[in-house]
């Protein structure tokens, strides 16, 4: 089958530019404390080079990887933890990079696993936030764009495993 992709949404330049505006409002909320940014597995990866690079505090990086059972159904509470992290986030403030917050299923379980791991503070930053989608209590401190109901590609996003190299975001027509 041959999908149908639409028009671009968002220009990699738009993209780099929002990023040094959260950047920028990450900087001055954190007050030149460290912050230790965790990047959801996989879309978020493109995202995460973008931030990293514009947050100027001490920053480490680490990687976690959920993967949501059941989807499509209301009752997907599932959500499996694939790969944990690597380092140790107590006493720690702790951002979450996120590629989209759609449901919000799987970011309200991450950040409750995270916040067992007794960090100082965890917040979010995403690249998209579907909020007419919503369905578990989450909201993301930072996002880049909020979007339509769309299936969205490119920019780490895919459909498929597939477009997440396209240097914009784009969407799957349906
Ligand atoms: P949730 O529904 O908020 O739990 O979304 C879980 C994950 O589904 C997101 O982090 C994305 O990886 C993926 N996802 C949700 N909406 C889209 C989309 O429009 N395009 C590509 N991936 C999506
Ligand atoms: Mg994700």
């Amino acid at each position: 089958m041959i999908d149908t992709v639409g028009r671009v949404l968002f220009t990699e330049e738009q993209i780099i530019k929002r990023a040094r505006e959260l950047g920028r409002e990450i900087a001055e909320d954190y007050n030149g404390e460290p912050i230790y940014m965790v990047c959801t597995l996989r879309g978020a990866v493109v995202w995460m080079a973008d931030m990293m690079k514009n947050i100027p505090n001490d920053v480490e990086i680490d990687f976690i990887m959920a993967s949501s059972y059941g989807s499509g159904t209301i009752s997907s509470g599932s959500v499996n933890i694939k790969k944990d992290l690597e380092g140790d986030i107590s006493g720690k403030n702790v951002l979450i990079i996120e590629d989209i917050v759609d449901t919000g299923i799987t970011l309200s379980h991450l950040k409750k696993h995270l916040e067992k791991k007794g960090p100082k503070s965890v917040k979010i930053c995403t690249l998209l936030d579907k909020p007419s989608r919503r369905i578990a209590d989450v909201k993301a401190d930072y996002t880049g764009f909020s979007i339509d109901n769309l299936f969205v590609i490119g920019y780490g996003l895919d459909y498929d495993q597939k477009y997440r190299n396209l240097p914009y975001i784009s969407y799957i027509e349906g």
